[in-house]
């Protein structure tokens, strides 16, 4: 399997990848990271593990470079464009993206901070396979994460964001394992 990771950003979720992929615990390859943001420290992250890296602002760009290196799975890790419908539908359950709340509460952006505000006492990550919507697709896995008293946006989001690394790995890896069905709204993970 060739992933293609996109990122706008500091890359942690990325970075996990690329250590996962280092320690052989990955079956598939990152063969390109892909940002949109030719600032994004994930770049550099990139570089140091000498994977090929492409900054790329258009759509119609990314979509070429992906057709050409024969992509077979997009990961969204902090990438904070919305992508079109046709690029998602040429990409049906082939883009996972990862998203710090539990959906469908908290879609969009600064989730931690909407859950503080909103009063939850719990949130935590999702991974879920892009639709048309936003943070709208079928959802893969889900941790929870427990707000405690005195919780801020700060230490909320390093506990989930600690959360996430683990749970990126382990979807791109069911994917690349085929485990993942997805029948409509649900994905079945195969034992
Ligand atoms: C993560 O919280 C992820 O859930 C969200 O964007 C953030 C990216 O962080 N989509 P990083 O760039 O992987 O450190």
């Amino acid at each position: 399997m060739k992933i293609a990771i996109l990122i706008s950003g500091r890359g942690t979720n990325l970075q996990a990848l690329i250590d996962a992929d280092k320690e052989e615990k990955l079956s598939g390859k990152i063969v390109v990271v892909i940002s949109d943001n030719s600032e994004a420290y994930g770049l550099e992250r990139a570089k140091k593990a000498f994977i090929p890296i492409e900054v790329l602002k258009e759509e119609e760009e990314i979509s070429r470079k992906l057709k050409e290196l024969g992509v077979d799975l997009v990961v969204l890790a902090g990438f904070m464009k919305m992508l079109s419908e046709e690029f998602v539908k040429e990409r049906k359950n082939a883009i996972i993206n990862i998203h710090p709340s539990l959906l469908p509460s908290f879609k969009g952006l600064n989730a931690q901070k909407q859950a503080i505000d909103y009063g939850v006492k719990v949130s935590g990550c999702t991974t879920h396979f892009v639709d048309e919507g936003m943070d709208t697709g079928p959802i893969i896995l889900q941790k929870e994460v427990e707000i405690e008293k005195n919780e801020t946006v700060e230490t909320l989001s390093n506990k989930i964001l600690a959360e996430e690394h683990k749970m990126l790995v382990k979807t791109v890896e069911l994917f690349c394992n085929e485990k993942l069905i997805v029948e409509g709204r649900k994905v079945i993970i195969k034992e």
